[in-house]
């Protein structure tokens, strides 16, 4: 399994990092078979597969379960679990029991969370409590209440200086790396060439040290409304949608199940049976 070291190197030799979401055992074997360097148990899982429409009600338990079933299925790739809302934030006992969970309950190898300011204090408490940290600036999806909606960040200058100072900060709190969600590709180019630790982006551009998608978009599984910043590399949904509607049809039709789908017993057995 990779390591932080590992991702740092990664950096350092301008290779880049490929990382996803996962959220149960399937999709996280396909991932690990993939060969993606990483994985993140994002709180994304709050949309795609508990059906909410922002990650605001996942809860530490959502996390820790959907962690285990990704651990199962990828046994040999470093896994970061996002601390989902409200979990980091009321007091350093609270967020290090948290994230205690997720690391020595569900098996994850670092915790991801959301913004800087007060939560720069957690970051360094963590990383000093021997939690690898990942931290998430940009559009911060667990602030969607404060942001007014999910938009670019840091278009305009005095923006793009704070989120700046902010990526500077998390670096120097401890962070191991960094997730650029959603700003302009010369801000990542910026932010990228001024840290020392990887920066992994999605709707950042190019000049990201990685990038990461959301599984469920990627794949085209039950995502009604795609980001600009997403590419769809296959269409799942179809194939399933497909195959439930052929299934209905021929068990309505008594097309199924046919002889090599069924059981039998033998002839005595039968007529015993039958007295
Ligand atoms: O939860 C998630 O999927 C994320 C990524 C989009 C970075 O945080
Ligand atoms: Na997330």
């Amino acid at each position: 399994m990779k390591t932080t070291k590992d991702f740092q190197k990664m950096k350092d030799k301008n290779e880049a990092i490929a990382m996803m979401t996962a959220y149960d055992y399937p999709s996280a074997k396909l991932t690990e078979k993939s060969g993606m360097d990483m994985i993140l148990v994002g709180d994304s899982l709050g949309m795609t597969v508990l059906g909410y429409d922002s990650t605001v009600p996942v809860t530490i338990d959502d996390m820790v379960l959907h962690t285990k079933a990704v651990r199962r299925g990828a046994k040999d790739t470093f896994t970061v679990t996002d601390l989902p809302f409200m979990t980091y934030h009321i007091s350093e006992e609270t967020t290090l029991r948290n994230a205690s969970r997720l690391l020595q309950e569900a098996g994850a190898q670092a915790v991801k969370l959301e913004g800087a300011g007060s939560v720069l204090s957690m970051i360094s408490r963590l990383t000093s409590a021997g939690v690898p940290v990942m931290a998430h600036l940009g559009l911060t999806p667990q602030s969607v209440g404060v942001l007014g909606g999910y938009k670019v960040q840091g278009k305009k200058a005095e923006e793009a200086e704070q989120l700046l100072q902010d990526a500077k900060a998390a670096e120097k709190a401890g962070a191991f790396a960094l997730v650029l969600e959603c700003v302009p590709k010369q801000l990542t180019g910026l932010i990228v060439e001024t840290l020392s630790i990887p920066v992994i982006g999605i709707g950042a551009g190019a000049k990201a040290d990685g990038q990461v998608l959301v599984y469920h978009d990627v794949i085209g599984y039950g995502s009604e409304h795609l980001p600009k910043f997403v590419k769809q590399y296959a269409n799942v949904q179809d194939t399933i949608e497909e195959a439930l509607h052929q299934y209905v049809s021929e068990v309505k039709d008594s097309r199924f199940p046919e002889d090599q789908h069924t059981f039998t017993m033998d002839e005595d057995t039968l007529t015993h049976l039958y007295g």
